[in-house]
């Protein structure tokens, strides 16, 4: 089989390169679009990346371990290679479900009264998880790691009976180095055994369950780069002279000593060269050295906001001229600021934060959300004019921030566990030696609202945890997202370079008087509450209207909180809680029955609630916009005020009902422009002007009843490579084909053809549907389908909706068949039986 390695610097790499930058499109189809021209051998780079996505084996629930009872039994008991239950070699797993990953058992279960509101009203449990498969022999002497993007929550890992080991957040990489255990040839399957607690929680939001994220097979040569082993942050000297302090560390399983040449090669985004060193080392037998590669780069294209500009940096291992690893990865070069009086600057020119807070799940899969379901968030995002984003409390998976490179967004990558001691230094020691090389990270953010933040403790543990990303990382400033305790004489902000405030505003001024020459930004804001379409709050059946009004004790509305960010040049920006709506903490009612947020900027689906228009009318400035809410069907309503709320980025709107003129306001881009209206069926118009000129106009029109549905595929096809999906918007429509804003008929789904559906929603908080099942209600008359095409895929995927007194929509999605993206298959498990 074709095997695709995408760390291989060849033709292959380049012509990913080309794409992803060319057509925007995602890892997968990038790689597989390029491979498709280019077979490359992984002999050629000495390294495979390979999925273990597919073939997995699961149970949910737990599967005790039997207690040890006899003197034979507890001898054998702590062996290596003789783990027994589930995790033993030999354990018979034929009756355990058969699925692929990433897998959320969590989004699965049905919504209980019973279970956590924070994680949404579902219970979480513990599973378990096997996979077999076969080495060759060929593969002897190589060094084979497993490599698992994240697993919820704590992750217990057997590699053929032996504990290999224990994982302790769910958002952390696991790598493993395998080798030892392995056995040889395809009649030897090896056995991988996890046993998963998701009762463990490490947050107060819907975490998810299981291996959420990818998983790989790595194989390379017994010499070889060790995990993040590429250090490449670049570092301006002085004008227009960059160096990159590279280092490389190596490490050697072999049996022999090797002497390596290492060599890094630098191209720019127009796929020059632009630098090359080369230094020769000597790997000891099971040691690890590192290799220095500093680089001198003159003029570099700088990475910005809006020219995603990658160097693309390969790292070549060879040994008596036989390359035997190779590692490339992005990287770009920019300066950043944190300026006390002025706030942030990239590349020496200010710009405000204008962030979201986001957590990681998505309507209908979970926590389990595809790469292009990704590029479809920070596509909304883009649109809204965000420009930040705060991974929210957590390690987000590298696949989004390659994106957030790509697309161009300023991240403050935060730590999950305010912890100084070791087991917990680790989480973050890896995220900072994973991302360092991201362009977009610009803050590294030690925790979130600790309750120790304002005494000498926690001021202490965050100095240890400051210094440990410094010394990883001195290229970026670290922060701390405090809650309070700001201007206590000993708090966590004096350990940190950026002030990070949780809400608070009435402390920014003083803060910022009494430490005028510490930089400042929001950490998080806002915390407002709206019900996507609604616009009348209604308590008892747990609605929040959308204008924004509703906000708790501890936050702001929308528009007050951007007032105060943007109105102080100290701060540097804000980051809104959130941007889109996640499943559990359902402030403000945090009781049943509603079991996802009203934070959301955008629903859990990212369709806009009154909250998108008016930010991004506030953070989008380079062309005229106008939005109005809310729709403009009030029956029963006739001659009754309504508030309608008009919001623009220009000088001027002019507001028009049936082509009457109902008034015309000067636009005030803090507060926004309500006029009120006396209902009367018809057409609400916007103008707006800049001047005299007419620059953009809206209109929302009363529609008719719904009489046919409609599928909106948000792109024209999918990759069949069994990862590539996408949001389909599914509405109602009206006689005269406008979609009817409250329509809330029940669709139900028939997916045929190369694809499948993976879930659904409608951002209706308080809505216990299936969100797998075969029937979705429109919310406030929309819903999302997501489909993803099969492994191994060509053809069409036919999806057709239909619901009771409607005409059906049909819609066909061409699948392109591509080459799978290298896996390694299944092998048959090994004979069951005894230990
Ligand atoms: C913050 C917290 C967030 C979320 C938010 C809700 O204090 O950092 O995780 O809970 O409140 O308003």
């Amino acid at each position: 089989m074709h095997k695709f390695i995408l760390e291989e610097h060849s033709m292959t790499q380049d012509l990913y390169t080309f794409f992803s930058r060319r057509f925007g499109c995602r890892h997968f189809l990038c790689a597989v679009l390029a491979g498709l021209l280019v077979l490359p051998a992984h002999a050629d780079s000495g390294r495979e990346r390979l999925s273990l996505d597919r073939g997995w084996l699961f149970h949910l629930g737990d599967i005790p371990f039997h207690v040890p009872v006899t003197q034979d039994e507890t001898y054998y008991a702590t062996k290596a290679g003789l783990a027994s239950g589930a995790a033993a070699v030999k354990f018979d797993a034929t009756a355990w479900r058969k699925l692929d990953l990433p897998h959320d058992w969590q989004i699965e279960q049905p919504f209980d009264a019973k279970a956590n509101p924070a994680q949404g009203f579902r219970q979480r449990g513990i599973g378990w998880y096997r996979r077999y498969l076969a080495v060759p022999e060929s593969d002897r002497g190589r060094h084979v790691e497993l490599e698992f993007g994240a697993i919820a929550t704590h992750a217990t890992v057997w590699v053929n009976g032996n504990l290999v080991n224990h994982n302790w957040s769910g958002y952390n990489e696991i790598r493993v180095d395998i080798t030892p255990y392995l056995l040889y040839g395809d009649n030897n399957p090896n056995v991988i055994a996890i046993r998963v607690d998701a009762n463990a929680m490490e947050g107060w939001w819907y975490e998810g369950a299981g291996m959420y994220r990818h998983s790989w097979l790595v194989k390379t040569d017994a010499v070889h780069i060790v995990p993040d082993g590429v250090r490449i942050t670049p570092r301006q000297v002085k004008g227009d002279s960059w160096e990159i302090p590279a280092q490389v560390t190596l490490e050697n399983d072999g049996k022999q000593a090797a002497r390596v040449d290492v060599e890094m090669v630098v191209t720019g985004p127009d796929g020059k060269q632009v630098a090359r060193r080369s230094t020769s080392i000597d790997v000891p037998v099971l040691a690890q050295v590192t290799a220095s590669l500093p680089m001198t780069i003159r003029r570099p294209s700088l990475w910005s906001l809006d020219k995603g500009a990658l160097y693309h940096v390969t790292t070549t291992v060879r040994s008596n001229g036989k390359t035997v690893d190779q590692v490339a990865l992005d990287t770009g070069f920019r300066t950043l600021r944190f300026d006390a009086e002025r706030g942030f600057f990239l590349n020496g020119a200010h710009v405000k934060l204008q962030g979201v807070c986001l957590h990681q799940d998505h309507a209908g899969v979970g926590v389990a959300v595809p790469d292009a379901i990704w590029e479809y968030r920070l596509r909304r995002l883009k649109e809204l004019g965000v420009n930040a984003i705060r991974f929210s409390h957590n390690a987000i998976a590298s696949e989004v921030l390659d994106m957030a490179d790509r697309m161009g967004f300023l991240v403050m990558a935060e730590n999950r566990n305010f912890n100084p001691s070791p087991d917990y230094m680790k989480q973050l020691e890896w995220m900072v030696k994973r991302d360092r090389h991201h362009p977009s990270v610009i803050l590294w953010s030690v925790f979130n609202e600790e309750p120790v933040q304002a005494t000498e403790a926690g001021y202490e543990m965050a100095r240890r945890m400051v210094a440990l990303a410094k010394a990883l990382d001195g290229t970026r400033p670290t922060t701390a997202a405090m809650s309070n305790g700001l201007l206590t004489p000993l708090n966590v902000s004096h350990a940190v370079d950026v002030v990070g405030a949780n809400y608070q505003i009435p402390e920014y001024d003083k803060y910022h008087a009494a430490y005028p020459g510490k930089p400042f930004t929001s950490s998080e804001d806002t915390s407002a509450f709206m019900t996507r379409g609604e616009y009348t709050t209604d308590k008892a059946r747990h609605i929040e209207g959308s204008y924004d009004n509703e906000y708790p004790v501890w936050g702001n509305t929308h528009r007050d909180a951007w007032q105060a960010i943007g109105t102080r040049d100290f701060v540097a920006g804000g980051f809104v809680w959130t941007g889109f709506d996640y499943h559990g903490e359902s402030w403000p009612y945090t009781s049943w029955p509603s079991v996802s947020s009203y934070f959301g900027i955008m629903d859990l689906n990212g369709f806009p609630k009154t909250a998108y228009y008016m930010h991004q009318v506030q953070w989008i400035k380079d062309r005229p916009l106008v939005h109005i809410a809310p729709h403009w069907n009030w029956a029963g309503k006739e001659g009754q005020e309504i508030v309608v709320r008009v919001m623009a980025n220009v000088e001027r709107v002019k507001l028009l009902l049936n082509g009457r003129e109902i008034g015309e306001q000067k636009v005030d881009n803090y507060r926004m422009n309500d006029f009120k209206v006396r209902y009367e069926a018809g057409k609400l118009e916007a103008i707006a002007y800049t001047g005299d000129k007419e620059v953009a106009r809206t209109s929302v029109e009363t529609t008719g009843p719904a009489v046919a549905l409609e599928l909106v595929p948000d792109r024209g096809a999918l990759a069949g490579d069994g990862y590539d999906a996408m949001p389909i918007t599914v509405r109602a429509l009206d006689a005269q084909g406008r979609a009817v804003p409250l329509a809330n008929d029940e669709v139900s789904f028939e997916i045929a053809g190369a694809g499948k559906s993976i879930g659904h929603g409608n951002g209706d908080p308080n809505s216990h549907e299936d969100e797998k099942g075969k029937t979705r209600k429109l919310f406030n008359g929309l819903a999302q389908l997501i489909v993803q095409s099969n492994w191994d895929s060509g053809g069409t995927i036919e999806v057709r909706a239909s619901a009771q007194g409607l005409i059906p929509a049909t819609l066909t999605i061409p699948v392109k068949a591509v080459q799978p993206i290298a896996y390694v298959t299944t092998a048959a498990a090994p004979k069951a039986g005894k230990p």
